[in-house]
C-alpha cells in the first residue's frame, strides 16, 4: 500500500461514524457503507459540509468495488462474526495491494489468525486497536497499530493526523506486526477495567463507610483531578457523581441498577495472563466485581440470609487519594507485566515507554502518571519491574500505608474492596523475598511425590513426611 490509498469505512455506528468525521475533518476523502442503508442516509446528512469529501455505497461489496485502487478499507463492526464475514467478503473483492484494517476490539488471536489469512490472499492486514470512546474518536482517539511495517507506512499519515496530540506528538503508533495492536488495546482495557473498579470501591468507602453523599464525593474526585490522580476516569467520577437525575432530582448515579456489563476484554486481558502463566490480580478482581455485580439477585438473596451490613469508617480524603493512586500504580505495573510477557511469547519486541506515551492523550486510561511511566521505562529499571523503578517505589512507600489503611478499614468494616485488597497483595508479595509457597511445595510433595526444590541443594527432592 502507498500512502495514496484510498479510504473506506465499514460500519457507521457510534464509534464508527465518529471516527469518519474524524478522517473528513482532517481534510481526507472517504467511502463509507453500513450494514443497513438507511444509516449512510443518515450519516451523510450529519456530515453536512464534510460531505463533500464523502462518497456513500449501499453496501460493503458495492463500496469495495467501486472504490480506485489501491484501497485501504477500515472496519468498525462488532468483533467477532461481523468482522470475519466483512473480511472474508473483502478477501473475494480486493486484489494484492489493498489493504483491510480492522479497528474494532477484537481478540488479538483473531487478529493473528486473520492476519496469515487475509495475506495468504495477497492482501494486507492491519490490526488496530483504538481508544477514547466517542468523543475520542471523533476529536482524537489513542490508536495502536499492528502490522507489518510497510502496512504501517502506509497509514502513517491519515492516523498521525486522526489521532489525538499529547504535547504536539501525536498519540498512535506501530506497535508490532499483526496481533499486537490488538493485545495492547486489550490490556488497556484491562488496566481501564482495574482503574474504574478500584475509583468504584473508593466511592463506595466514602459513601457507606464515611456517610458523604454523592455530590461531595464528586467534588472531591475534582479535586484530585487536579493533582497526581489527574486523569479522564477521575475527571468523569467527578462528573457523574455531581450529576443530578432529572426525573428524581437526586443523584443521578442512585437511578442506575448496580449491574455492569462487560464486552470481554477485560476477560481476554486474563485469559491471556493465564496462557503466559502470569496473573493480573487487579484486572482480575475488576472483571469479576463486574461479574458479581450481575447476580443481582443473589446479592439481594445473600443480604436476607448472611445480613450483610457496612460499618462505619473513619479516615482521611487523602488516604483515599493516597490509596488510589498506590493501586493504580499497581494496576498499570500488571498490565506492562503481561504485555512483556506477550512481547516475549510472541517476539512483538514492544516498546513500553512508547505505549505508555500514545496512552498519554485520547484515551480511557490517559493520566498524567503515563507521561512518569514512559520516564521510567526509558530510565533505570531493575528486573523491568515498574514498581520497582525508583520514581515509582518512592511513592509506593508513600502511599502504601494509606492503602493499607483503606484495606484494613474495608475489611473491619464488610466493605468488598477486591481490586484494591488484590493490588496491596500483589505488591506485598514481591516486597518479601521469602514467601508461603515453601508450605505449597511440601503439600504438594506429601500428597503427590511431586518433589521441591532444597535451598542451596538439588531439585526432585522429598521431605521427611513417611518416615
Ligand atoms: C476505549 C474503551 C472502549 C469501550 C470498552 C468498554 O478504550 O475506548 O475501552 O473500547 O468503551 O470496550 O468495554 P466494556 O463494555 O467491556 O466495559
Amino acid at each position: 500500500m502507498t500512502d495514496m490509498a484510498h479510504l473506506g469505512l465499514y460500519g457507521l455506528g457510534t464509534m464508527g461514524s465518529a471516527l469518519s468525521l474524524n478522517i473528513l475533518d482532517n481534510g481526507f476523502a472517504l467511502h463509507v457503507a453500513n450494514r443497513t442503508a438507511e444509516v449512510t442516509a443518515d450519516f451523510a446528512k450529519e456530515a453536512g459540509a464534510l460531505a463533500t469529501r464523502l462518497t456513500t455505497h449501499a453496501s460493503l461489496a458495492d463500496m469495495a468495488k467501486s472504490m480506485p485502487r489501491p484501497r485501504a478499507i477500515i472496519l468498525m463492526v462488532p468483533a467477532g462474526r461481523p468482522v470475519e464475514e466483512a473480511i472474508d467478503d473483502l478477501c473475494d473483492l480486493l486484489e494484492p495491494g489493498d489493504t483491510i484494517i480492522d479497528a474494532g476490539n477484537t481478540d488479538f488471536h483473531d487478529t493473528r489468525r486473520r492476519t496469515a489469512k487475509v495475506e495468504g490472499r495477497g492482501l494486507t492486514f492491519i490490526g488496530m486497536g483504538v481508544s477514547g470512546g466517542e468523543e475520542g474518536a471523533r476529536n482524537g482517539p489513542s490508536i495502536m497499530v499492528g502490522g507489518t511495517p510497510e502496512a504501517w507506512a502506509g497509514i502513517r499519515p491519515m492516523i498521525h493526523a486522526i489521532s489525538a496530540k499529547f504535547n504536539g506528538e501525536p498519540c498512535a503508533d506501530h506497535l508490532g506486526p499483526d496481533g499486537a495492536g490488538h493485545f495492547v488495546k486489550t490490556v488497556h482495557n484491562g488496566i481501564e477495567y482495574a482503574d474504574m473498579q478500584m475509583i468504584s470501591e473508593t466511592y463506595g468507602m466514602m459513601r457507606y463507610g464515611q456517610g458523604m453523599d454523592p455530590a461531595m464525593i464528586g467534588a472531591r474526585f475534582e479535586a484530585w483531578d487536579q493533582g497526581v490522580l489527574k486523569s479522564y476516569l477521575v475527571e468523569i467520577t467527578g462528573k457523574v457523581l455531581q450529576a443530578v437525575d432529572r426525573e428524581t432530582g437526586g443523584p443521578a448515579v442512585d437511578v442506575i441498577l448496580d449491574r455492569a456489563g462487560q464486552k470481554g476484554t477485560g476477560r481476554w486481558t486474563l485469559i491471556e495472563a493465564l496462557r503466559l502463566g502470569q496473573s493480573a490480580s487487579s484486572i482480575e478482581a475488576a472483571v469479576a466485581a463486574r461479574s458479581w455485580s450481575s447476580e443481582k439477585d443473589t446479592r439481594v438473596a445473600g443480604e436476607a440470609i448472611l445480613g450483610g451490613t457496612r460499618g462505619a469508617v473513619s479516615l482521611d480524603d487523602q488516604d483515599y487519594a493516597d490509596a488510589l493512586l498506590a493501586a493504580r500504580i499497581i494496576a498499570y505495573a500488571q498490565g506492562f507485566r503481561l504485555l512483556a510477557a506477550a512481547s516475549e511469547e510472541y517476539n512483538w519486541s514492544l516498546d513500553f515507554a512508547r505505549i505508555a506515551e500514545i496512552w498519554r492523550a485520547g484515551c480511557i486510561i490517559r493520566s498524567a502518571l503515563l507521561d512518569d511511566i514512559s520516564a521510567a521505562f526509558r530510565g533505570e529499571m531493575p528486573l523491568g519491574q515498574l514498581i520497582f523503578a525508583p520514581a515509582f517505589a518512592d511513592r509506593l512507600k508513600t502511599t502504601l500505608p494509606a492503602l493499607r489503611r483503606v484495606v484494613a478499614a474495608a475489611a473491619l468494616g464488610g466493605h468488598p474492596v477486591p481490586a484494591l485488597a488484590s493490588a496491596l497483595s500483589f505488591v506485598d508479595t514481591f516486597a518479601m523475598a521469602r514467601g508461603t509457597t515453601d508450605l505449597i511445595q511440601a503439600q504438594r510433595d506429601f500428597f503427590g511425590m511431586h518433589g521441591f526444590e532444597r535451598i542451596g541443594g538439588a531439585s526432585g527432592q522429598h521431605g521427611p513426611w513417611w518416615d
